[in-house]
């Protein structure tokens, strides 16, 4: 049964902004366990034994701080692991990408190295063709622009990047440690231009197809949003990047929606912060992130819609060279059910 039929079926209430939002209906299922943001820079991966200090823009204090970001990494991907999800929604936004579409990376298996001083750093999973298919196909028929990617007949390995491999390098040593199987993911890839509405749109549809087809509705999935924030926080001359004044103000933007709850009473001031304020000047931030994080809001106004509340958990912020990472969930508040 397609998700458009249960579209027509359950008549649809209208909302302010973006598509319209899934009439509230009782007999619905939150599936989702939990939803991560994860950094991706390689100074979090073995910063207590690696000597960093040719990193541009490596300065005192950068271990310390890359040090707070690897422990919340593996405290986070340790969290993730304990609500024992049984597939993985993963973006990233410079892996497979596209210049305006979503792409869905549909063959059996993904792997790759973190590359540069830390190519021994590696990443591999399975992943779920079966789902990316049928989110595809309902994303699509919803009218997002997303598309199927695959290579050669469908059997092959493709190759993850850094931005993939170090969210997963930490989340593969969570499972070994909790004795549990990787879960399998979908794997979508984001555009690298940025349209805010057509982001939070593609993410309330993820939440529909989530809560309406069976196939999602009766997993326990986790969302892992890969993203780095400003990289033009330093004023060194070894920064590959230009010094400016508006990534302390957009970094403080993400920060803060990563910092509220998801509720119905929060969500007007949590849209504000991501996709007004921090919307505003994305555009002049130099972030990597940004396209995943207005897509996981989509997502959460959905859920939120149907009167279910989800509480932040903020790990830490930190900028260690000359970008910003920010290691943060959303987990659903079982307090409030
Ligand atoms: C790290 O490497 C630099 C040279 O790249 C060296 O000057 C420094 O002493 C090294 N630090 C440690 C703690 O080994
Ligand atoms: C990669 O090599 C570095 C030494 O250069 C080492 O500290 C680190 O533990 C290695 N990582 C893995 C995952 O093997």
């Amino acid at each position: 049964m397609s998700f458009s039929f249960w579209l027509a079926i359950f008549c649809v209430t209208s909302s302010t902004n973006g598509l319209p939002l899934l009439e509230k209906n009782a007999d619905l299922r939150n599936p989702f366990v939990g939803f991560y943001v994860f950094p991706h820079g390689g100074v979090t991966l073995d910063p207590a034994s690696m000597n960093y200090s040719s990193e541009p823009a490596f300065k005192k204090g950068s271990q310390e701080k890359s040090i707070q970001l690897h422990d919340a990494m593996q405290q986070a991907a340790d969290d993730l692991m304990k609500s024992k999800p049984d597939r993985i929604i993963f973006s990233t936004p410079h892996g497979f990408h596209l210049t305006d579409n979503h792409v869905i990376v549909s063959t059996p298996t993904v792997y790759g190295t973190a590359g540069w001083i830390w190519s021994n750093f590696t990443a591999e999973f399975d992943i779920d063709m079966d789902l990316s298919g049928i989110l595809n196909a309902e994303l699509q028929s919803a009218n997002n622009h997303v598309d199927l990617m695959t290579l050669g007949v469908g059997h092959e390995t493709l190759p993850l990047l850094w931005a993939e491999v170090i969210p997963w390098y930490f989340i593969r040593k969570a499972a070994i440690k909790a004795g549990l199987p990787l879960p399998p993911a979908l794997y979508i890839g984001q555009p690298t231009n940025v349209n805010i509405d057509n982001l939070r749109n593609i993410g309330r549809d993820i939440s529909k197809v989530a809560l309406l087809r069976k196939e999602f509705a009766d997993r326990k999935i986790a969302v892992v949003i890969s993203g780095d924030l400003s990289h033009y926080h330093s004023n060194d001359k070894n920064s590959p990047y230009p010094y400016s004044l508006v990534s302390k103000v957009f970094d403080e933007f993400v920060v803060n929606w990563a910092k509220m709850d998801m509720n119905a009473e929060t969500e007007d001031a949590s849209s504000k912060e991501i996709l007004e304020k921090a919307g505003g000047i994305q555009n002049e931030a130099g972030h990597c992130g940004y396209t995943g994080f207005a897509m996981l809001h989509g997502m959460l106004e959905e859920l939120v819609h149907q009167d279910w509340r989800f509480k932040s958990h903020f790990y830490t912020y930190q900028v260690p060279t000359y970008f910003g990472m920010m290691v943060s969930s959303w987990l659903p508040d079982v307090s409030s059910s």
